[in-house]
């Protein structure tokens, strides 16, 4: 067994995930500047990785040098469009250089147009909750993919609808902070979906070669207890509001929300691909007197080891079953993000192999899956909790914007330059996947 090697298939996309809010800094047009002014997160994004100022240039050569060949990223709105009737020119210009720099490292650009942060201005006329909002999506796209188009082959509208909602309008953590709101909730991923189509068709219509994607966050919900009916109920009912309604809607043109089920035909078959950003699972109880938690406690399984600040459950078989479930929607797969916190780098290269590792089990059963993006290269502004949370394959220190290259991007390295993972690697890298990966 000593010399086995899981290969993948040629044209993989190897890269990393990242989000203009997060890395860019000083972006202070936006909906969560404000909702750090505000005090609501654990401390504020600044400065961040300074992408902004350029070191973009740095990190994406520190991306390609290990092997990556591809890079995600997302533009911000509030910089390209900082007031309803203002366009600014130079931030296209910003990502053009961007994206040609993408080119000349050997890294083919995947775009988001939309990850968490909205112009104030578009906030302060109601935001999603709007119907108006729509069209104001739209015409930001059209202006976006009208000056990058040329560079970009794979657009993904929005990043994680269903965590934008969730977190702004049911658990109260990222603004506009609502509690409990599921109508709100309901509503604002619905005004996602049609802006989706909506993009989708423009995209189209401006640059017919491209593929236009949404991206979800997936989570495993499984049965607490086997033998309790409620659970499996329970847990079946969440993983249908929070992983399907939207790519189901997507497939078919329905949105089954609750209570009632909604007609958008102009939705049907508009996703070239789907982006699933896979991160954990949970199991799932049921607790009558719950019903803001839709009547259930979630929690992790027990015996799973867990990443630095509790976020995340190493779970790699939950990858496999996520890649299987995004089988019925009968478009190419990309994993969009996955990746753990974890300043030490004590537990990411047995979860980067692992999760990996899952990958190329889907891939063997030949599942149409494209490419993996860790998240992320570089440690970042992680939103309510803020620095908290170390996610990069590199980390960074602040104060003087130093990178300090952690021994997971070795093994990603060696991953992406293989284009497969082998024993030698996982025996220098992550000797504690041996058992997983070699039994
Ligand atoms: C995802 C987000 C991404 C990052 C990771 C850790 O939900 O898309 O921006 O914060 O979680």
């Amino acid at each position: 067994m000593p010399q086995a090697t899981f290969h993948f298939p040629r044209g993989f996309l190897w890269g990393t995930a990242t989000a203009a809010h997060q890395v860019e800094g000083h972006n202070t047009n936006n909906t969560w500047y404000a909702w750090e002014q505000a005090g609501h997160t654990a401390d504020t994004c600044d400065l961040a990785c300074d992408w902004w100022g350029g070191r973009w240039r740095e990190d994406l050569d520190r991306a390609a040098e290990s092997g990556q060949n591809a890079h995600r990223f997302s533009v911000e709105w509030s910089r390209i469009q900082p007031k309803i009737d203002r366009w600014d020119e130079a931030a296209l210009d910003h990502y053009r250089q961007m994206l040609q720099g993408m080119y000349e490292r050997g890294l083919t650009p995947v775009v988001t147009l939309h990850h968490f942060s909205d112009p104030l201005w578009f906030a302060e006329q109601g935001g999603w909750e709007n119907d108006k909002a729509i069209g104001q999506f739209v015409e930001f796209v059209k202006k976006v993919v009208s000056a990058l188009k040329e560079y970009v082959p794979l657009w993904c509208t929005f990043n994680e609808p269903n965590v934008y909602a969730t977190m702004g309008y049911i658990m109260g953590v990222f603004p506009p902070g609502r509690t409990g709101d599921m109508a709100t909730a309901q509503r604002v991923m619905l005004n996602m979906v049609r802006a989706h189509a909506a993009a989708y068709e423009v995209i189209h219509r401006l640059h017919p070669v491209a593929r236009v994607g949404m991206v979800l966050n997936y989570r495993g919900f499984s049965p607490a207890r086997g033998w309790m009916p409620f659970d499996a109920g329970i847990a079946r009912l969440q993983s249908r509001l929070y992983n399907d309604l939207i790519p189901a809607t997507l497939r078919d043109g329905v949105f089954r929300g609750l209570p009632r089920r909604i007609r958008i035909p102009e939705a049907r078959g508009k996703q070239d691909f789907l982006g699933i950003n896979y991160y954990t699972r949970d199991l799932v109880a049921f607790v009558p007197w719950k019903p803001a938690d839709l009547f259930s406690r979630r929690f992790y399984p027990p015996d799973a080891p867990l990443s630095e600040t509790g976020f995340i459950a190493h779970q790699p078989e939950g990858m496999f079953a996520a890649l299987k479930w995004g089988l019925q929607f009968d478009v190419p797969l990309i994993v969009t993000e996955n990746g753990v916190e974890d300043s030490q780098d004590t537990l990411r290269p047995r979860y980067l192999v692992e999760h990996v590792h899952q990958v190329w089990r889907a891939v063997n059963f030949n599942w149409p899956v494209k490419g993996y993006f860790h998240w992320t290269l570089v440690d970042n502004f992680e939103w309510e909790r803020g620095w908290q949370q170390r996610f990069g394959l590199w980390a960074l220190e602040r104060e003087t914007q130093a990178r300090r290259k952690r021994p997971s991007a070795d093994l990603y390295a060696a991953i992406c330059r293989e284009n497969g993972i082998s024993y030698a690697m996982v025996e220098r890298y992550a000797p504690d996947a041996l058992a997983a990966l070699f039994p």
